[in-house]
């Protein structure tokens, strides 16, 4: 058994050492960038230590957990251009430093090696993995619509938030986790609660994004602060405040979100006073405790390896605290 350190070392040096460049240089040199501009590699982590939590073999899950690693960075690509986002991981994203063409084949080249990696496993396997990861896909794709279409509407309620976090974040998580699972041939009862697991951690990693983005130090956090209060992104935090706040404090979240001509610093100064005064900072905070605590209901259910899921328990409550 490997300890989450050494996982997390087996995996920094599995993108080390693979090669991602092949000309044209235009298609590929963005993935190379993006796959060593580093992250926490949250995905291939959990696939990773689920494969262990029910003692399967780490070696044969190398690739398909690099696969979801790579999957998980075209999404941040494609991500990137949607939410017209200049920095990442404290660095110019694909589509500033080469362009938005650039960014949108790359990202499909890497959805494509993504699928090249997942189908390195056993074949009696493969099937259910790949309907797992097709699962996956898709559903990102229509959390991703939802959270665009969330944004030309003030009417967004907090259940539909969820279902759209649930969509564009957790089930990746989720999906992670079930994956490992599968390489390891666990139970499907075991595969479905540590599936569930990872949902309720991905909406409070979701939830504490969404707090980063307008509370977070931008060094340590890598992206921009106030992108999100810009875009009139529907975070729990805006959905919050335009139902909570004072009669005053609504008119001019109101006034910002229809705003087209303003300075950019305003508008986020404005609008996190707006948040704080209302306390819906807090409130966030609250609930993502409580998806912590389902969280944590469901992986106590899990029939596994002890000390591994342990480990996961301890990875899951510093990932609440996470600043970047
Ligand atoms: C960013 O994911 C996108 C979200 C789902 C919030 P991560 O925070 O895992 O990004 P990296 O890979 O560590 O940079
Ligand atoms: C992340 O949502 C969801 C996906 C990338 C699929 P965000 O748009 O909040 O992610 P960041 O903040 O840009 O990393
Ligand atoms: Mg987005
Ligand atoms: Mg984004
Ligand atoms: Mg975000």
């Amino acid at each position: 058994m490997l300890s989450i350190n050494q996982v997390q070392e087996l995996i920094k040096s599995e993108i080390e050492q693979t090669n991602f460049i092949k000309t044209p240089s235009n298609l590929y040199e963005p993935i190379e960038y993006t796959m060593e501009m580093g992250g926490k590699r949250i995905r291939p982590l959990l696939c990773l230590m689920a494969t262990q939590l029910f003692n399967g073999d780490i070696q044969k899950a190398l690739k398909p957990a690099l696969g979801l690693e790579i999957f998980h960075n075209f999404t941040l690509l494609h991500d990137d251009i949607m939410d017209n986002a200049d920095v990442r991981r404290n660095k110019p994203t694909v589509h500033k430093k080469w362009n938005e063409n650039v960014g949108i084949l790359s990202g499909d080249a890497m959805l494509i090696n993504a699928y090249q990696y997942i189908s390195q496993c056993e074949s009696e396997i493969l099937p259910n993995l790949l309907n797992l990861f097709n699962d996956v896909a898709l559903g990102v794709c229509e959390g991703q619509q939802y959270d665009m279409d969330f944004e030309d509407r003030v009417d967004v309620t907090v259940d539909e938030y969820i279902e759209m976090i649930r969509l564009k974040t957790a089930i990746l998580l989720a999906g992670s986790l079930k994956s490992g699972a599968i390489l390891a041939k666990a139970s499907e009862k075991d595969a479905d609660l540590i599936y569930q697991f990872g949902i309720n951690i991905g909406i409070a990693f979701q939830l504490q994004d969404d707090y980063l983005d307008s509370f977070g130090n931008q060094k340590s956090f890598g992206k921009r602060i106030g992108g999100d209060i810009i875009a009139n992104k529907k975070t729990f935090l805006l959905i919050t405040a335009l139902n909570n706040a004072t009669f005053e404090d609504k008119q001019t979240l109101k006034s910002w979100i229809d705003a087209k001509d303003f300075d950019e610093q305003e508008k986020i100064d404005s609008v996190k006073a707006i948040f704080i005064k209302n306390l819906v900072d807090k409130s966030s905070q609250k609930l993502m405790e409580e998806y912590y605590n389902l969280a944590m209901n469901n992986i106590c259910q899990v029939n596994g390896n002890e000390k591994i899921k342990n480990e996961l328990i301890d990875f899951a409550k510093n990932l609440m605290q996470r600043i970047n």
